[in-house]
């Protein structure tokens, strides 16, 4: 299974969703990790008593590239192969980003490219659109910027604030994130395999003059 570190910041709704489909014996990825900025977040005991490994520590006061390179560290140490942010509320360090380019995605409250950064619901009801909704996308340097994997509309309704929003989008996140995780996983994987197979079968070629 491929190997997958989440990076919470508060609640941890998502990374439980991710940790819950992992269970299933047919999914792809297994959680190892879950790490925080914040000691306080309250998925890190969620995580702790599923049996997952956490480690946290405050960003506070620290530089930006020194904090993320400790966090490298850690999923280093794990063996991770991916990363999944999730509710991460911190802008990562160009060199993290790049670290783990194309092994990292990110769940947001919105249809991108719609939105980007903070408060999404509130713009989507201020604009007066019809669909709030998340989105799935790989991590690039730009913030929100990545390509969009997948995508859940989310019905605004008459008097929706955007807690009330927020409270069904976050439903819409829960069923989006962990099968576009999968694929994603399953996709990287399997063309790993077949250029694997594909050098195998060049290596085993007779020798020409
Ligand atoms: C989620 O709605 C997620 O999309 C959002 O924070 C919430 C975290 O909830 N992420 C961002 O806004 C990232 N910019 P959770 O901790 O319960 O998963």
């Amino acid at each position: 299974k491929a190997r997958v570190a989440v990076l919470i910041s508060g609640t941890g709704t998502n990374m439980a969703a991710l940790l819950y489909a992992a269970k299933a014996e047919s999914c792809p990825y297994e959680i190892v990790l879950v790490a925080s900025n914040n000691p306080d977040a309250a998925g890190l005991a969620l995580a702790a008593a599923e049996g997952i490994a956490t480690w946290s520590l405050s960003h506070k006061g620290m530089n930006r590239d020194a904090f993320d390179a400790l966090v490298d560290d850690q999923l280093r140490a794990v063996g991770a192969d991916y990363v999944a942010l999730a509710g991460y509320m911190r802008i990562l360090s160009s060199d993290f980003v790049a670290k783990w380019q194309d092994r990292m995605l990110n769940i947001h409250p919105s249809l991108l490219p719609l939105y980007k950064g903070l408060d999404t619901h509130r713009k989507a009801i201020e604009a007066g659109d019809r669909h709030g909704g998340c989105s799935v996308h790989v991590v690039t340097a730009d913030l929100d910027d990545g390509p969009v994997l997948a995508q859940t509309p989310v019905a605004i309704l008459p008097g929706d604030t955007p807690d009330s929003l927020a409270a069904r989008v976050l439903i819409a996140e829960h069923q989006l994130y962990p099968p576009t995780l999968a694929a994603y996983v399953t996709r990287e994987r399997s063309a790993g395999w077949l250029l694997g197979r594909v050098r195998d079968l060049a290596l085993a070629l007779p020798e020409t003059d």
